[in-house]
């Protein structure tokens, strides 16, 4: 960052938790990061009411109102604009997002999985790596392209499983990590330390490693 406020727009569906690390860390800390505008699928998604409580715009896209979600997303994109946001944050966003929004964000709309991608992508994470029977899990932000949990990955941190854990308890550790990992990963592409291998641009490269 030189100085200008570094924009989000965070996109929630559900209880908003990371939603809330955002506003804690970031928005209401020390950077000049802030969170522009929350933008839900969702109307009743609690993490609304996170961001009103914190006096942050919101905007409500309920898919049921759009023919399809190219017309959707890109009634999300023009609101995104409107807020001069400089990088989207998919936080516990359950909907594929659509070239409509990517295209008009080259490279700047990111996300968090609560798995090591590419082990375990899709809608229910958690439940799948219990199944399989995985002993070690974790957390991934990673950019977003036109497939499912797909993009280039920025940060991972690996999660045990426990033998007793339950998806719930499981889950609960996995936020933990969450709430560290996705405000780390927007500080770092805020202060301009993220950029791609020229060689491979699958591999994204944080400057302290380069
Ligand atoms: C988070 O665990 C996030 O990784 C997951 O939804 C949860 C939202 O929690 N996202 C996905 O599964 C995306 N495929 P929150 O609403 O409390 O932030």
């Amino acid at each position: 960052m030189s100085g200008l406020e570094y924009r989000l727009g965070v996109l929630v569906s559900g209880s908003g938790s990371n939603l809330q690390s955002i506003i804690d860390k970031l928005h209401q800390g020390p950077e000049d990061i802030k969170i522009a505008v929350v933008i839900s699928d969702n109307n009743k998604a609690p993490g609304l009411t996170r961001a009103a409580e914190a006096g942050i715009p919101t905007a409500v896209f309920p898919m049921i109102d759009y023919d399809d979600r190219l017309e959707h997303d890109r009634a999300m994109a023009e609101e995104l604009e409107r807020h001069e946001v400089d990088l989207v944050v998919l936080a516990g966003y359950m909907m594929l997002v659509t070239p409509a929004l990517l295209d008009r964000f080259p490279y700047l709309v990111i996300n968090l999985h609560p798995s090591l991608l590419p082990a375990f992508p899709g809608g229910s994470p958690i439940e799948d790596t219990m199944d399989y029977g995985a002993r070690i899990t974790g957390v991934t932000v990673h950019y977003v392209d036109e497939g499912t949990d797909s993009g280039p990955i920025i940060l991972q941190e690996a999660v045990e499983i426990k033998y007793n854990d339950t998806v719930e308890s499981l889950r609960a550790r996995i936020h933990e990590v969450e709430h560290r990992l996705l405000p780390h990963a927007i500080e770092l592409i805020a202060n301009n330390q993220v950029r791609f291998d020229e060689d491979n641009p699958r591999r994204v490269l944080i400057r302290e490693e380069i």
